[in-house]
């Protein structure tokens, strides 16, 4: 199976932190892939240099086997990679619709480029139908300013923005964090159906019932490193919990060993 990304030796610092320290990772065609780690582990900050938020110390980035400048999130996203941050980036200004499509809304006359006046009928009526599909029960209006929305109907509204893309690559940082049980679900289906168009995703949470059920791998940083990758079919709960807190793969499996004797 191709690969859609390849980091070798990442390095990021902050000052005399050390963020990244190293990081190598290859994101496959049609995985969903976990990262996980506990809070500080490097995790958002990785993902922030792969999406154009910041740039990198050290290291390389390869996408689609040619070596990548992502230098802004604009980068990012014309080579296919779409995020969606654990802060999220919306305009609070901004109509729900018009965030939807943020420099890229369906327009009435296209060959006027910038200056083509919005479809807002269709931008209404597209608007409408992704936030049904990302699981929004209550009927929100897509003319409301984002600014009038709860922290989790924002965070809808930005993995809305992720769907309609369908980017090659799709990253989604805690984005289950402030969201009802609908909502939750909306979005574990939502990972399954970008696995099955192909395409490949990015998964960073602390819920490892989610990870058993979505991810096919899973990674785990520490300290600006990843301690661990792991196939999803070949862990269980109870091991990635404790590597994430600490233990050491090696000697977890051994100890697995020990007991099946
Ligand atoms: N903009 C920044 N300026 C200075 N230090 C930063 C900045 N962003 C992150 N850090 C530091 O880098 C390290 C990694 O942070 P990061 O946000 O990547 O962790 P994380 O794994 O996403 O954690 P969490 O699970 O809590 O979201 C931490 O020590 C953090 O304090
Ligand atoms: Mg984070």
């Amino acid at each position: 199976m191709g690969h859609v990304m390849k980091l070798e030796g990442i390095e990021k610092n902050f000052g005399s932190i050390k963020a990244l320290q190293g990081v190598d990772l290859e994101v496959r065609e049609g995985e969903v892939l976990a990262l996980l780690g506990d809070n500080g582990a490097g995790k958002s900050t990785l993902i922030k240099t792969i999406s154009g938020i910041y740039p990198i110390d050290g290291g390389q980035i390869t996408v689609d086997g040619k070596a990548a400048q992502i230098n802004s999130p604009k980068d990012a996203m014309n080579l296919g990679i779409e995020t969606i941050h654990q802060d999220t980036s919306l305009a609070p200004d901004l109509s729900i619709a018009r965030n939807l499509f943020l420099g890229r809304e369906p327009v009435t006359i296209p060959a006027l480029g910038v200056f083509a006046p919005l479809d807002l009928t269709r931008l209404k009526e597209e608007a409408a139908k992704l936030l049904k599909r990302v699981g929004i029960s209550k009927n929100l209006d897509a003319d409301a300013p984002v600014a009038s929305l709860s922290g989790g109907e924002r965070q809808s509204i930005a993995i809305s923005r992720a769907m309609q893309f369908f980017a090659k690559l799709i990253i989604l940082d805690e984005p289950t964090n402030n969201l009802g049980v609908e909502e939750t679900n909306g979005v574990l289906k939502f990972i399954r159906e970008v696995r099955e168009a192909g395409h490949s995703v990015i998964y960073i949470t602390h819920n490892i019932h989610h990870v058993m059920n979505v991810a096919d791998r899973a990674v785990v940083m520490r300290q600006g490193r990843i301690v661990a990758d792991l196939m999803i079919k070949d862990t269980d709960l109870l091991s990635l919990e404790a590597i994430i807190m600490g233990a050491e793969p090696e000697e977890l499996a051994a100890e697995m060993r020990g007991k099946a004797h």
